[in-house]
């Protein structure tokens, strides 16, 4: 008995879970069978609406398909993406001025408009390169708007905005090991950038970097080092480069001083390196060499020596070479109508007196005129406008203090010294500068554009002739600028350091 009992209840439930087995059975077939069918049905459905979706392959807009799009990506980031934005920007709802068919942009990538600033493609892509990057930029920015752009790119790396006008950083290179200090341009479109440590390199057009060898030996302590860098006016024909740089007295090493070589460059060498200029006396500071050249429209060298830290020994007596702007020929020789070529005792050399630390030097590109830049003590960084004899009053009359705060002048104004065009109050600590010039920058035509060291900005003059009648402060916190230079090419390229970059602003077409 006590068997049964539990056998029939086993056999009931078997019996009804059995049955309830089946009915589950049947049911979940039945909903397989549903589930599959409804998903047939969306299958169809979405197939149905993608085509609805799908534009017709471009055929009209695409007259030829991206063969090797992973050729045709490289080759817009490395040669456009820089003038016309890495995300298409200059593109992305254009106007089109040479025209918006495939055939004409390709055209316009072909020949180029070099001398409005785009630069001619022929000679670096096949026809087949030509035509994958047509169409890639096509395609990428086929229904892109300006606004989805902006969301995207709140950054340096996007579209800046100045008051008069927006434009783009390209990176020409962030390999430049060590501080960049100077850039000149070659007339082929090559930069040449001076690397403080003692190097010299060179910018290819393909953003190639190459080491110039041949470098006269320099003095790196404290603010010496290689510094400045210009070719010659007739570069094309002579191939002549000027360096200015730190060297050691022969007789003592541990004075130094600016000097200048002339040098021939041949390929990657520098040839028949000779020395053409060096400011007397070497002393032991390490501080306030300047040194900026510069080249006028009649072919004379300009050389800019700072004080060497002691202000009231050097830079308002003539009988030595510190705290001066120098004019020289372009084999060193002194030119016989220097303003103190006859006088007995005076350096012969000497163009302007009363100096710093001038680190900027630059030609107005409408009147000539030489405009120089230098550093002040505490406050008192000035702008002047260099002419023949003239003292520019340092330290006699400033407008800067001493930098514990206590004055060592209370004049300002003195007659027979000269006042700055600009001052800065407190100090940026400005070091090179140029000119904006020509069409390629509208309404930062002939400003002047001035490097801040300290506050790692570019400060722009808004001018009006000679008068300065506005500012602003542009790429704020891009790091220390030591350099601004406008090309042979027309555009303006900065000199960064931290991390180190030479850039170019391309003005958003
Ligand atoms: C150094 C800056 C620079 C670089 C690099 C550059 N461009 Fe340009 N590009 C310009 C400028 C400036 C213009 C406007 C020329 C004008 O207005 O005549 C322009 C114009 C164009 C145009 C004609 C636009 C129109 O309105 O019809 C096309 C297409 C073009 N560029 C494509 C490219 C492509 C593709 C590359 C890379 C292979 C490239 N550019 C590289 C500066 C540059």
């Amino acid at each position: 008995m006590n068997s049964i009992i539990p056998f029939s209840f086993l056999e009931i439930y078997a019996k009804k879970s059995t049955l309830g087995f089946q009915n589950t059975y049947k049911l979940f077939k039945i909903f397989i069978t549903l589930i599959l069918l409804s998903l047939i049905f969306v299958m169809i459905g979405c197939s149905i609406e993608d085509q609805d979706f799908i534009p017709p392959i471009e055929e009209p807009n695409s007259i030829f398909k991206i063969l090797d799009k992973k050729k045709a990506v490289l080759n817009y980031r490395n040669h456009c993406g820089g003038c016309h934005g890495q995300d298409f920007g200059s593109f992305v709802e254009r106007s089109w001025k040479y025209g918006s068919t495939p055939e004409a942009i390709l055209k316009s990538i072909k020949v180029g408009y070099t001398k409005n600033g785009m630069p001619a493609y022929n000679a670096s892509f096949s026809d087949e390169d030509l035509k994958d990057l047509t169409n890639y930029i096509l395609s990428e920015i086929e229904g892109k708007t300006k606004k989805m752009l902006e969301a995207n790119n709140p950054t340096l790396s996007g579209l800046i905005k100045s008051d008069d006008l927006s434009f783009r950083l390209e990176t020409i290179t962030d390999k430049i090991p060590g501080i960049p200090w100077a850039i000149e341009q070659l007339p082929n479109g090559e930069l040449l950038i001076t690397e403080l440590g003692g190097k010299l390199f060179l910018i290819r057009n393909n953003k190639e970097l190459v080491e110039i060898s041949g470098v006269p030996l320099v003095v790196t302590e404290g603010q010496g080092g290689l510094l400045d860098v210009v070719v010659h006016p007739n570069f094309k024909n002579n191939s002549f480069v000027y360096l200015s740089y730190v060297i050691a007295n022969p007789n003592n090493v541990s004075e130094k001083t600016t000097a200048v070589a002339r040098a021939k460059l041949s390929g990657n060498k520098l040839t028949q390196v000779k020395k053409i200029f060096t400011a007397l006396p070497y002393l032991s500071t390490d501080r306030h060499f300047g040194s900026r050249l510069l080249f006028d429209r009649k072919g004379y060298l300009y050389v800019s020596v700072g004080d060497r830290g002691h202000r009231d020994k050097y830079p308002q007596k003539l009988e030595n070479s510190l705290g001066k702007i120098h004019r020289i020929q372009d084999d060193g020789k002194i030119p016989n109508d220097n303003p103190f070529y006859n006088r007995q005792g005076a350096i012969s050399s000497i163009f302007t007196y009363g100096t710093r630390n001038p680190q900027g030097l630059t030609l107005h590109p409408v009147t000539g005129d030489l405009w120089e830049g230098e550093h002040g003590p505490q406050g008192g960084d000035e702008i002047n406008i260099l002419k023949a004899g003239k003292n520019y009053g340092w330290p006699v009359i400033s407008y800067g203090v001493n930098y514990d705060g206590t004055s060592f002048t209370n004049i300002t104004k003195k007659d027979g010294m000269e006042q700055p065009v600009y001052y800065w109050t407190p100090s940026i600590a400005p070091c090179g500068m140029a000119f904006a010039s020509g069409d390629f920058y509208g309404k930062w035509e002939n400003d002047l554009f001035v490097s801040s060291l300290k506050f790692e900005y570019l400060h722009r003059l808004k001018m009006n002739g000679n008068v300065v009648v506005g500012h602003e402060k542009l790429l704020n916190k891009i790091g220390r600028v030591r350099d601004v230079h406008r090309g042979t090419d027309g555009y303006m390229y900065i000199a960064v350091q931290g991390p180190s970059r030479i850039i170019r602003l391309v003005p958003e077409q």
